[in-house]
């Protein structure tokens, strides 16, 4: 089990699967009696299994037994079935335990399958099994402790089904085994001990079921193991110091659980064959150790969400084929250029996909090194951490970058107009820095991007036209900076907008461009603090999707557009501190999905509704208009009349709200 090329986790089941894909060699054994149990077994088999895709046609009588599909009978007895194997079948019921009847069998095979119910504990006659795989059913209860009466197996998968209880104590009398799945299962209580008898193995699947208390110790005697797969349970305290020591092991699996301790110096010299390790979401601490300069065959690394201190190991160009870092969340540091000195000796990794650096104690200034990744590099981010100096313009040339984050830093200067070369870019995360000048007009290259944050800077200027040709931003962030003029109506071409966009917290002022009704597909639009004027466009009723829409705090004026009310799944409407007049809009009552509306601080008029979100005291304001009266009691306003034609002559005798259709009285 060498693999040549580097692998991500995903595909640590099937390189299961390929184990399990062996041939297993036909043990040749005294014939005992013909093979009518046999059909008999098969038939009862049959009958007891619902097979809606008919996979089980060819099990007839004019068909002999060994001809059946996914039967297979053996060289030396050609009338015993050897080997049932009826994978991805559609099969439905419970596994009829006739099929421990089949006494010469060695392989069964039911993945993929609608099995339910539990493992037939009859299933320990068959002593000559060496390969049982039940995965990817809907099979419950327990694990049979008699299954380790089976001392033959060399393979077992019971992965993805909905088994409960604890491992058998005596697991370890399989003393055989090669490969052993029970993953994805909802197993109890701890790992047995006595696995460590099972000296043959290769590969051990315990991942994602509810396991707890520590590793034993005896998984250190298992000398031959290459893959150790344990992550996503409850195991807790150190990893024992001998398992440090399996000089076989290539995937070294353990994330999410709840393990605490230290990396052993020496780690990478005694595990010379790494090519994965999965230490993340764990509680971890200490330093990452420096032999990790020497694993040679090291493809992942994932060491986030622990206590991890010190600087990363410098000198890791050796690790040639090295695809996926990531060591967020941790305190790792630097201070000096030679803290950093890691990122340069990873540029001369030539297959690395992803290096994630994110939420960690980073310091310095951020190395221009950063711009001498090879071109396999899709993702780097750097975010939340303390890194300060400029963003070096060589950025542009990492062409292959999807995802670029430095967000949350203390950047300062400028935006690269290089940054226009990344023209694969999917995710741009610049936000939380220092960074000034302008937007470069090269953003508009990034033709790729499905989301840009480049809130809480001081950018000024203005937002430049071009960022319209990025077609296929969905989450736009340019809030909180000094960005000035008018919007430009070129932003509101990106139909593809669709969570939010948000220009907050700017200087941006003239009208808000009538294409605003272009963004069908947006759930928020965020335009309050800047200097807006006009009218609110009647084309924002177009925004079907919207669901807040944030206004306030600018200078827009006339009356609230009555197109608003087909934004049926208007949630939040903030309109405050506008100069908005008119009456309040009937419509805003019906909004049946409005749970907040702010009114406050224009010159509002008129009557206050009161149905819907108006009920509801606490979900609307509406201080600060001075010609509003109505509304439900509890607002205390004066009472509202409605002006009939018949009351034009009280109109004409002065009272007050001459362009409302309300009149507000004591
Ligand atoms: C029995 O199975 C064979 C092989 O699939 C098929 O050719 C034959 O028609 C079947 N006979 C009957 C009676 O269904
Ligand atoms: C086969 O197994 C079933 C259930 O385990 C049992 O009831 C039956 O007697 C067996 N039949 C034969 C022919 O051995
Ligand atoms: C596994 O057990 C947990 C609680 O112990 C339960 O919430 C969960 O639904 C179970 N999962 C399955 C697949 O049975
Ligand atoms: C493991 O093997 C040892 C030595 O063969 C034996 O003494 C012990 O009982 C076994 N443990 C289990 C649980 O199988
Ligand atoms: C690890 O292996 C080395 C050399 O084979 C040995 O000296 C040491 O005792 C082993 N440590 C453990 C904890 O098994
Ligand atoms: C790397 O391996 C070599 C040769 O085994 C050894 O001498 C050296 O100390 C190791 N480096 C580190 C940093 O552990
Ligand atoms: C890195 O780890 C963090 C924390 O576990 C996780 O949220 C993030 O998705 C990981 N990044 C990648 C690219 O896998
Ligand atoms: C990286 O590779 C280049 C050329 O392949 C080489 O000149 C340089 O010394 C290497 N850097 C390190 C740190 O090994
Ligand atoms: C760019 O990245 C893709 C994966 O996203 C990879 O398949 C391709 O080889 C990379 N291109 C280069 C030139 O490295
Ligand atoms: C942006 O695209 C234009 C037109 O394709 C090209 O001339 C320019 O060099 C690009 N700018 C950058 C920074 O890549
Ligand atoms: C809008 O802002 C720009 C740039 O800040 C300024 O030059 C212009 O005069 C402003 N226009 C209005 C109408 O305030
Ligand atoms: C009133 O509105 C507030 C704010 O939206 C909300 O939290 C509360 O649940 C609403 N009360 C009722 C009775 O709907």
């Amino acid at each position: 089990m060498k693999h040549s090329s580097v692998f991500s986790s995903s595909l640590l089941l099937l390189l299961h699967d390929l184990i399990l894909l062996l041939c297993v060699v036909s043990v040749p054994l005294p014939s005992m009696a013909d093979g009518a149990a046999d059909r008999l077994a098969l038939e009862s088999f049959k009958s007891m299994v619902s097979d809606p895709l008919g996979a089980l046609a060819s099990w007839n009588r004019t068909n002999p037994v060994c001809r059946w599909q996914g039967v297979s009978c053996g060289r030396r007895h050609p009338d015993r079935v050897t080997a049932l194997r009826l994978l991805s079948s559609g099969l439905v019921g419970r596994i009829p335990p006739h099929v421990a009847n089949l006494t010469f069998l060695q392989v069964l095979r039911l993945r993929d399958n609608s099995f339910h119910g539990q493992m037939p504990p009859e299933l320990d006659r068959l002593s000559r099994l060496q390969a049982l795989d039940l995965s990817l059913n809907y099979l419950d209860g327990p694990i049979p402790a008699t299954l380790t009466r089976c001392s033959n197996l060399r393979q077992v998968s019971v992965r993805s089904n909905l088994l409960t209880g604890e491992i058998p104590g005596d697991v370890g009398l399989l003393s055989k085994m090669l490969v052993f799945n029970l993953g994805q299962n909802n197993l109890t209580g701890s790992i047995p001990p006595s696995l460590g008898n099972m000296t043959s193995l290769i590969a051990l699947f315990l991942q994602s079921n509810t396991l707890e208390g520590s590793i034993p110790e005896s998984i250190g005697d298992l000398k031959s193991l290459q893959l150790l797969q344990i992550a996503y349970n409850r195991l807790s305290g150190a990893i024992p110091s001998s398992v440090y020591n399996l000089s076989s092991i290539s995937v070294f699996s353990v994330g999410n659980n709840l393990l605490e301790g230290t990396l052993p110096a020496n780690m990478f010299d005694t595990l010379p064959t790494l090519e994965m390790l999965l230490m993340n979401n764990n509680h971890f601490h200490g330093h990452i150790p420096a032999s990790l300069s020497n694993a040679s065959y090291m493809g992942d690394i994932e060491l986030s969400v622990n206590y991890f201190t010190g600087t990363v190991p410098s000198h890791l160009e050796n690790l040639r084929r090295l695809y996926f870092v990531n060591l967020s969340d941790n305190q790792l540091e630097a201070t000096d250029s030679s803290d950093w000195e890691f990122l340069a000796s990873l540029t001369n990794c030539s297959l690395l996909h992803a290096l994630v650096l994110d939420t960690n104690n980073f310091g310095g200034r951020l190395p221009t090194s950063l711009a001498n990744f090879s071109s396999s590099l899709n993702i780097i981010t750097l975010g939340s951490n303390h890194i300060s100096g400029a963003i070096p313009t060589g950025i542009g040339n990492l062409f292959n970058l999807t995802t670029l984050s430095l967000s949350d830093n203390h950047l300062t200067g400028v935006i690269p107009p290089t940054i226009g070369g990344l023209r694969n870019l999917h995710a741009l995360g610049l936000s939380g820095n220092r960074l000034t000048g302008q937007i470069p007009h090269s953003i508009g290259n990034l033709t790729e991007l499905n989301r840009i944050y480049l809130q809480d800077n001081d950018l000024g200027g203005r937002i430049p036209e071009s960022i319209g040709n990025c077609r296929r931003v969905e989450e736009m962030d340019l809030s909180h900076n000094k960005l000035g003029g008018q919007i430009p109506m070129q932003l509101f071409s990106i139909s593809s907008l669709s969570t939010y966009l948000n220009l907050s917290n700017n200087l941006l002022n003239g009208t808000l461009p009538l294409q605003v009704g272009n963004l069908r597909n947006l759930g928020a639009l965020v335009l309050a603090h800047n200097n807006l004027s006009g009218d609110i466009p009647t084309t924002l009723g177009q925004c079907q999707s919207l669901e807040y829409l944030y206004l306030h705090d600018n200078s827009f004026q006339g009356s609230v557009p009555q197109s608003l009310s087909s934004l049926r799944g208007l949630s939040e409407l903030d309109l405050s501190s506008n100069n908005i007049s008119g009456n309040i809009p009937e419509f805003l009552a019906d909004l049946h999905a409005l749970q907040r509306l702010n009114l406050s601080y224009n010159d509002l008029e008129g009557n206050v509704p009161n149905d819907g979100v108006f009920r509801n005291i606490t979900a609307f304001s509406f201080i600060g208009n001075h010609k509003l009266c109505g509304g439900n009691q509890g607002l205390h306003l004066l009472r509202a009349i409605p002006l009939l034609v018949g009351s034009m002559n009280l109109l004409r005798s002065g009272l007050s709200s001459q362009s409302s259709l309300w009149l507000c009285v004591r």
